[in-house]
């Protein structure tokens, strides 16, 4: 059995991880191909990733980069097709929702190869969000989709999905950092960056919603100025919001206890997400990354395609309001805390389910 797996942008490495290691145990029954479309390039969004989780280097590498949605996507399915062409895979696989996700799903369903989508059946139900169009569009010409948390099932289930294509296998982002985090026992973030457990607060902004505009920027950077008048704040800062923060000049507006950094690495920053006050974001992972944890986490968004880390977990929405943010921080500060629990299958196990189903649906 052959298959390619796409990775493309910083969130889909740690999903791929556990599954190349999952499929390691088929003895070469399954030839296991990588393909990294390229659309993150920087060593700190990218490679950093590939030799923390061990994954082997991509076998191909598209080096699409950055771009509009309809250049990244388009390019991405023109270079991808050839990959197709060159090695007829049984199947390939998809994770998330980045442009990468769709581009390749699309490419592989329309020469009728078989598509698995890993985190399959998230909803935000807002359709401004590029990942929504992505998840939804991915799902639908998906054959297997593989579900990290029962509103994946109810969502796929009310828009028809073929039962026969629905398998709630659980979290693989969870395999990653369960595999991960004896080693960061060994990180030394904290001294690198001269703080202490519990006594600092992480902030990741990266959605075009709340970084490409001049407005909500400068309000974040009032927010990040105030709450660091209580705690250290450490602000790993993506590509994007640098690019915004710069074009601005808001960067020069950030105050001293706000320790704005490079995006940190896959180890260090589990180590410092979990001895962490809180972390402020907008990111989707990091929501579920927070709920395994146990460390308190404020979503700068009105919506979340994943529930089950505000139901069960430890987030909590504040909408995309600077002041309700600003209080939720108080609050925990204060002493707060949201007492959650893990989501059902977020066990380590997920990457080998998904290897079992689609090993044993090859043999039939
Ligand atoms: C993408 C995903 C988003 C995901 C995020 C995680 C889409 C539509 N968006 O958003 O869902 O949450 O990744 O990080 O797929 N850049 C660099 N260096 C890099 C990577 C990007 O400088 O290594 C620059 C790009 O050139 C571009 C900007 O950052 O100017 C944004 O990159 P892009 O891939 O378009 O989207 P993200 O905001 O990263």
């Amino acid at each position: 059995m052959k298959i390619i797996t796409v990775v493309g942008a910083r969130p889909n490495f740690m999903k791929v991880a556990p599954i190349h290691r999952a499929f390691q145990k088929y003895n070469g029954s399954i030839t296991h191909i990588i393909c990294h479309t390229g659309q993150h390039y920087d060593t700190n969004m990218s490679e950093i990733f590939f030799n923390q989780l061990g994954l082997p280097a991509p076998d191909y590498y598209l080096g699409i980069g950055g771009g509009s949605h309809a250049e990244q996507t388009g390019k991405i399915m023109i270079k991808f097709e050839e990959v197709l062409l060159k090695e007829n895979p049984d199947l390939i696989i998809v994770v998330g929702d980045v442009n990468s996700t769709i581009a390749c799903s699309l490419t592989a369903q329309k020469l009728h190869i078989e598509v698995a989508h890993v985190e399959a059946g998230l909803r935000s139900f807002d359709r401004y969000m590029p990942e929504e169009i992505n998840r939804i569009l991915t799902d639908s010409i998906s054959d297997y989709l593989f579900v990290t948390e029962k509103s994946g099932l109810i969502n796929l289930r009310k828009e028809g999905v073929d039962e026969k294509k629905i398998f709630f296998v659980g979290n693989c982002m969870i395999d990653s950092l369960i595999s991960i985090l004896p080693l960061t026992k060994s990180s030394n973030v904290l001294e690198k960056f001269a703080i202490k457990q519990k006594e600092y607060i992480i902030v990741t902004m990266h959605r075009p919603s709340n970084v490409d505009s001049a407005h909500r920027l400068s309000e974040l950077v009032k927010l990040l100025n105030s709450i660091s008048s209580k705690q250290k704040v450490v602000f790993p800062i993506h590509p994007r919001t640098r690019k915004s923060l710069e074009s601005f000049e808001l960067d020069k507006k950030l105050e001293g206890n706000v320790l704005l950094t490079e995006p940190i690495g896959y180890i260090d920053f589990i180590a410092m997400l979990k001895e962490s006050t809180l972390i402020l974001t907008d990111s989707g992972g990091i929501q579920e990354e927070s709920t395994y944890l146990g460390v308190q986490c404020i979503t700068l968004r009105s919506t979340t395609e994943r529930p089950s880390s505000i139901e069960e977990g430890t987030n909590q929405l504040v909408g995309e309001d600077f002041n309700k943010a600003e209080k939720a921080v108080m609050e925990i500060m204060n002493g707060y805390e949201k007492i959650g629990t893990i989501p059902e299958l977020w066990d380590g196990r997920s990457a080998e389910r998904i290897s079992e189903i689609l090993f044993s649906n090859a043999m039939r």
